[in-house]
């Protein structure tokens, strides 16, 4: 009796091999940003993210050349792998940040709802043994085979059988030097960072656009920003 399964998710990931070579400049410059920051950090249990504390440009900062270049070079190998014809689209860095989950800090769920694709890059991941040093949940929002909505809640608890057909979350645990690419509306949250020491991470948020020479050409794709007319106010 066979089962088949369609529709996966694509999540892409490659361990950067020059990644020793620049873990100490890349750690030393988060710490940085993250001791000149001004804005406060108002939720102790959360992981300090640099989106929402004012530090959301790394992709033009000079100590992160390296780690853009190799974000740079992945994403258009992602994107070739789901079938996306580069010729076709421009691609633009929209944003991008440290985060630092200390003991017990966490990264709620969330989506990337201004970008397209996102990636996450592992300077520092803790290494104690036994316990979470914070890991990648991307959650099962399609659930395509729930066969009634709420089936697998835990308010219902029904489904007594956990497998790869009903699981509600994949989860992936930092690994030091990788990049992991992902679908930016996918959601997803880091879970607590059990052990006493730094988990040190960067996400880039990515937009696609149509080339200017394509631009109006596709109903669906955004054309190039240099196109845009800003209201004169
Ligand atoms: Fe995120």
């Amino acid at each position: 009796m066979p089962i088949e399964t369609w529709f996966p998710l694509a999540i892409y990931y490659e361990d950067l091999p020059d990644a020793p070579t620049h873990q100490h400049s890349l750690l030393e410059a988060v710490l940085q940003l993250e001791g000149e920051t001004v804005e406060p950090h108002n939720y102790p249990e959360m992981a300090w993210t640099g989106d929402i504390h004012g530090v959301n440009q790394i992709h033009i900062h000079p100590a992160f050349q390296w780690i853009v270049g190799q974000v740079e070079q992945h994403v258009a190998a992602y994107l070739q792998n789901i079938g996306v014809d580069l010729s076709k689209v421009d691609l633009y860095i929209q944003r991008a940040w440290p985060i630092v989950s200390r003991t017990e800090q966490e990264v709620g769920a969330h989506c990337h709802n201004t970008a397209h694709i996102s990636a996450v890059y592992y300077i520092q991941v803790p290494t104690e043994e036994m316990y979470d040093p914070g890991s990648l949940l991307f959650f099962n929002d399609a659930r395509v085979n729930e066969v009634c909505p709420g089936l697998g809640s835990e308010n219902t608890d029904i489904v007594d059988a956990d497998n790869n057909l009903n699981q509600l979350y994949a989860a992936y645990p930092p690994v030091e030097g990788r990049l992991l690419i992902f679908p930016a509306k996918q959601r997803h949250a880091v879970t607590m960072n059990e052990t006493e020491e730094l988990r040190v991470s960067l996400s880039f948020d990515i937009v696609l656009t149509a080339t200017e020479k394509a631009a109006g050409a596709y109903e669906f794709l955004t054309p190039p920003p240099n196109q845009w007319k800003k209201f004169t106010r």
